[in-house]
């Protein structure tokens, strides 16, 4: 059963960014824009020509169509191996040439190891179908991710409806690019099929509270994650789409979600069209993972060179931190985000959906 309209005084505001700071649809459209994943024009670093051969690759993969592998058609075109792993390691992190490496990688890995390592978001697509046995397949490797307590609290709805796509990108705006895709996966926690399992069995779902919210949240965004690996090593390309929960209370209505269903992010999915996006680095491995204890200390003396590493950014919310015409790096592009509360209503939504937070 789908839920029924959701009163106004409920949802008003999820779609906004935060109260008295909104920058409104002009806002959000520009801030949406910013996210797009190519730094801006003439701001290339010289360790980022490496990726060109890369681009080059993959150009290639697409003439070849999404079951091709990105490997041997780069190997043929006597292009450096990809599966390189200091290549693979320099890119990951950022580091041109003459930097250093965080650590000695293995002399080889494994083509699947190489393609996570190269992996980076697509947001073009080529106007090609996802053949429906290649899609399944896909689908069945989302479902492949571990799940807690192996309870799967999780669904996808699977939307290829060119019109359904469509009226969400407009309802995001500044992502027209979505439309483009062939296919909008919307990936859910699901804790209702739980409750019902519980009830089938007639007893009482006792652990309706915020840890299996966070379970089946978690058992979403590995089957995303998933899904992402999936489609890259298939020679497909996919994007995650936070923004669905800004406009849950008209998505969940188009995708007749019941209460206890929940949306936690999209991601769309087809055949890249070439050339691929650029590689993102990472943070450096040292401020991510920590040896036996958590420790941060070394944070502010290693942003600045990660800030460097990467090309300056389109600055967030320009309309409330001012312009920058010359960009941002990272830290502050994450500071200038994370100052505008973004989502204010997504809590009552939940509540009204009927998921336990407490
Ligand atoms: C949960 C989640 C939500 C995301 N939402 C969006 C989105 O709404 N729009 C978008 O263009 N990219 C979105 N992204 C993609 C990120 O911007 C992207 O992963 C990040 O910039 C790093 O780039 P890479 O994945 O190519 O390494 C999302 C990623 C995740 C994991």
């Amino acid at each position: 059963m789908a839920a029924a309209a959701i009163p106004a005084a409920t949802w008003k505001g999820i779609s906004g960014i935060s109260a008295p700071t909104t920058p409104g649809r002009r806002g959000r459209k520009a801030h949406w824009a910013a996210h797009r994943a190519e730094p801006p024009a003439g701001a290339g670093r010289p360790f980022q020509q490496g990726h060109g051969a890369m681009a080059r690759c993959a150009a290639s993969v697409t003439s070849l169509g999404p079951l091709a592998r990105r490997g041997p058609a780069c190997h043929a075109a006597g292009v450096m191996s990809e599966n390189d792993p200091e290549r693979l390691i320099r890119g990951r992190y950022g580091l041109r040439p003459e930097d250093p490496l965080p650590f000695a990688p293995p002399d080889s890995v494994p083509p699947a190891l190489a393609t996570l390592l190269d992996r980076r978001v697509t947001r073009r697509y080529a106007p090609d179908p996802v053949p429906e046995p290649l899609l399944r397949t896909v689908l069945a490797a989302a479902q492949s991710a571990p799940s807690k307590s192996d309870l799967q609290q999780y669904a996808i709805i699977l939307i290829q409806d060119a019109g359904k796509i469509a009226r969400i990108a407009d309802w995001i705006g500044g992502m027209d690019w979505i439309k483009g895709a062939p296919v909008f996966l919307l990936f859910c926690g699901d804790v209702r099929r739980g409750r019902r399992v519980c009830a089938l069995h007639g007893r009482a779902h006792a652990n309706d509270n915020v840890d299996t919210f966070l379970n089946a949240t978690a058992d979403a965004a590995l089957a995303l994650g998933f899904a992402v690996m999936a489609a890259e090593a298939a020679g497909l390309g996919a994007c995650p789409i936070s923004y669905v929960r800004n406009h849950v209370e008209r998505i969940a209505p188009l995708c007749a979600l019941p209460p206890g269903v929940f949306p936690v992010a999209g991601l769309t999915l087809g055949v890249p069209a070439a050339p691929r996006n650029w590689l993102s680095p990472r943070l450096p491995q040292h401020l991510v993972v920590h040896s036996e204890r958590y420790d941060d200390g070394g944070l502010e003396a290693a942003l600045p060179a990660y800030d460097g590493a990467r090309p300056p950014a389109r600055p967030r919310y320009p309309e409330i931190h001012g312009p920058k015409p010359e960009g941002c790096g990272w830290s502050e592009n994450a500071a200038r985000q994370l100052s505008v509360p973004e989502r204010f209503g997504l809590r009552p939504w939940l509540k009204w959906q009927g998921l336990s937070l407490d």
